[in-house]
């Protein structure tokens, strides 16, 4: 007897990106050990496309399938038709037609591309465990459906940077394999950076010899650097076998030399291309160099010009990526070659300059028939003629280049940059930026609304960037980068009006046990539970949320790990006492994600209202106006609990609502050097009963500016029984960053939390 999945008898199509257009028939196709391939006669990439499947098939069935030619009239049975053959034009050269009847398979495209793209989702209609090379089920049902499917957008994008850390050859592969079967089409691999040069060039050894070995790396978060060298390259050949596999799956290849920042690698390695004589290190240490490639020096163009037609002969890319990001004017304030430059061009300024540099690389790619891409810091100054801008700093950066007749790809960091932490940074791994979950991923739309129909043209697609400062291993990087960028190949591929972020996780229940089968170490920051409080009638209620529905959130107070028995959380309690709280999303009485866990404080001042006399940071704003009363104790992330000022002291009120009687006030600060974090100078509690007359606490004094590794110490008073209605903390900020740091005189931070009143 046939045993049908219980899927293929729901009739559910769980793929990902979601079809153009999905009709659902009856009953199913069964692939049996006498279904044959057809493919149209002679055609090498069909050919190879055949072969991808069947081996797919082999190795999960158990039994090989063969592959044989197509002929547009027969009535064959029992056939999988991969065929260029009478396709529906209207798709174009990505799109397809799959048709899926009880006789037979039928994928239709007017190239190669669109049905590579129909195979991809053909995989996504068996049931996941056919990715298994021992299948419970050794008969594959396929749903009987008409498929019409075409991308939204050209250019569908997953970036890795290889500069901070490296990752091996065959890992690269597999990020592709990934990538491929989700539709995505374009690989850009950020090759060069501070802290590392990452490709063969053979005119100029040292790039690699030098460039590619820095004596240390950074410690997580930390200011010190361990003493450990980090060193690889890619040879030009494993170049060539990379762009070949991913061209295997209809995925370009394009390479990013970064310039004119970004660039002390190959300063180290030749230091005649820097404003300053030098000598340079590779960076061992995160962050935006002021020493980048001088901009008057004619060899510095005649250098990146033999980069560039190395670059070109190994990459056949249309588009050449040539970084423009993050590069400081100091130095070029400062050289008489870049300021005669400036003179001699007529230009007004640095980023004038900045855009003749940028401008002279493109005439050079031009008259190789290439186009340049830069980040989005190549509008400053005016953009090259022809350049596409890589919008990444926010949307604007797209909107210009659009309304500029400019095409862009969109990046932004608020969507898009898949470093930064997918939950709540108290449990995360270390991480750049702030909180970027699967579901905001999902929300993004790359068009902007503001934008005319004319101008949305512009926006070519849309990619997703993986930064690796804090991401060392293959492990990590699939971390980081699934399932958000599944998310953002269903935005690049999927037409808006069919998108639907609760169908979404349905289809990605299916998708994660394809993942599961592929060995991705993906993230499962979706299904863990955000704890959160919410002011009630001056107090605070605990708050359990997830980005996930019908799912149960179970709870402990008692510091136990939830187990299916635990409470039930159905709407926001109160606690009686400061407690950890843990909690889990179940699905079917198991854990779905991780447990979280969080400590809330309750105290004489939790929920009680604060006015803010100085302003906190909309950066790090923690929860708010209220976060400094809200119960959520600073955490190990500064996205968590903290609040932060920014290059100014601390100042704010709690009213306790009526004159009670205290004994202690306290206050956490948090200190970190390398991340500009310093603690105040002093801190100082005041107390009142009418608001008018105060009594000043001895202050507490603090070791502000020395140089230190993360540290937290509270500003406390212990002091005899007092009452106080009203509590005025101030803080005595350092402002700036001390003489010893590398970013001396630039604005540093304080970040405080909790204030405890007992
Ligand atoms: C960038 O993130 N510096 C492009
Ligand atoms: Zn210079």
């Amino acid at each position: 007897m046939l045993a049908i999945s219980s899927f293929a008898m729901a009739g559910s199509i769980n793929i990902v990106p979601i079809p153009t257009k999905v009709t659902i028939g009856e009953g199913i196709f069964n692939l049996q050990k006498d279904t044959r391939i057809l493919i149209d006669e002679n055609n090498k990439e069909l050919n190879e496309i055949a072969q991808l499947l069947a081996k797919k098939f082999e190795f999960s069935a158990g039994f090989p399938v063969k592959i044989g030619v197509y002929k547009p009239r027969s009535k064959a049975k029992n056939v999988i038709v991969l065929t260029l053959e009478s396709p529906d034009a209207t798709l174009g050269k990505e799109g397809y037609t799959l048709d899926v009847s009880r006789k037979d398979v039928i994928i239709r495209s007017v190239s190669a591309n669109g049905i590579f793209y129909g195979v991809q989702s053909l995989l996504q209609l068996l049931p996941a465990d056919s990715g298994n090379a021992d299948p419970k089920q050794k008969m594959y049902v396929i749903p009987v459906v008409s498929i019409k499917d075409m991308p939204r957008f050209n250019y569908r994008g997953l970036h890795l940077d290889v500069g901070r850390h490296l990752f091996p050859v065959d890992f690269i592969k597999k990020y592709i394999n990934i990538m491929a079967m989700y539709k995505l089409n374009t690989f850009h691999w950020h090759l060069t950076e501070d802290q590392g040069w990452r490709i063969e060039i053979k005119k100029y050894p040292r790039l690699t010899q030098i460039g590619s070995t820095r004596k240390g790396t950074q410690i997580g978060k930390t200011d010190d650097v361990d003493s450990v060298p980090y060193s690889g390259f890619y040879t030009q050949e494993e170049a060539r076998e990379i762009i070949a596999y991913a061209a295997s799956k209809f995925i370009t290849v394009i390479p990013e030399i970064e310039m004119p920042g970004h660039s002390v690698a190959a300063l180290a390695a030749y230091p005649n291309l820097a404003c300053t004589a030098g000598p340079f290190e590779v960076r061992t240490k995160w962050g935006v160099s002021d020493d980048i490639c001088c901009a008057g020096n004619d060899s510095v163009f005649t250098f990146f010009q033999d980069v560039l037609t190395e670059i070109l002969d190994i990459f056949p890319s249309a588009y050449i990526h040539i970084g423009g990001d993050e590069a400081p004017k100091t130095r070029w304030e400062k050289c008489p070659k870049c300021q005669a430059r400036i003179k001699s061009e007529g230009l007004s300024n640095e980023a004038e300059l900045q855009s003749y540099f940028i401008k002279r690389i493109e005439r050079f790619l031009i008259s190789k028939n290439r186009h340049l891409i830069g980040w989005d810091e190549i509008l400053e100054g005016g953009l090259a003629p022809e350049a596409t801008v890589m919008a990444w700093r926010g949307i604007q950066a797209g909107i210009d280049a659009a309304t500029q007749g400019h095409d862009a790809i969109m990046t932004p960091v608020d969507y898009c940059y898949f470093d930064y932490y997918q939950g709540d940074p108290a449990t995360e791994p270390d991480a750049n930026g702030a909180k970027l979950t699967l579901k905001t991923v999902y929300s993004y739309n790359p068009i902007p609304p503001v934008l005319t129909a004319e101008q949305a043209k512009h926006i070519i697609g849309v990619q997703g960037n993986v930064w690796t400062e804090h991401v060392k291993t293959p492990e990590a990087v699939e971390y980081k980068a699934f399932p958000r960028a599944i998310a953002l190949a269903e935005l690049a591929w999927s037409q808006q009006e069919n998108r639907n972020w609760d169908d979404f996780l349905n289809r990605m229940d299916y998708q994660f046990q394809r993942l599961d089968l592929a060995g991705v170490k993906y993230s499962k920051g979706s299904f863990t539970v955000d704890i959160t409080t919410a002011r009630n009638e001056n107090r605070n209620q605990v708050v359990l949320s997830s980005e996930t529905k019908d799912m149960e959130i179970r709870y402990s107070i008692d510091g136990s790990d939830p187990i299916p028995a635990s409470l039930f959380y159905d709407k926001p309690f109160d606690l009686p006492n400061s407690v950890i709280v843990k909690a889990a999303v179940f699905k079917n009485g198991k854990i779905a994600g991780s447990i979280n866990q969080r400590e809330i404080s309750v105290n004489k001042a939790s929920g009680k209202p604060v006015t803010i006399l100085k302003p906190y940071s909309f950066k790090y704003p923690g929860t708010g106006d209220q976060a400094m009363t809200d119960g959520l104790t600073g955490t190990n992330s500064y996205k968590s609990g903290w609040q932060g000022y920014e290059g100014c002291d601390m100042e704010y009120m709690v009213d306790l609502l009526k004159p009670i009687m205290i004994s202690s006030v306290k206050l956490n600060f948090v200190k970190n050097p390398s991340d500009w974090v310093l603690f105040p100078y002093e801190v100082m509690f005041a107390l009142s009963i009418d608001g008018k007359t105060w009594e000043n606490l001895p202050p507490t004094k603090f070791d502000a500016n020395s140089r230190s590794n993360r540290q937290t110490k509270a500003a406390e008073n212990k002091i005899p029984e007092t009452l106080a209605r009203y509590i005025k903390v101030i803080g005595i900020s350092p402002k700036t960053l001390p003489e010893w740091h590398d970013y001396k005189g630039e604005p540093c931070w304080i970040f405080a939390d909790e204030l405890i009143v007992e």
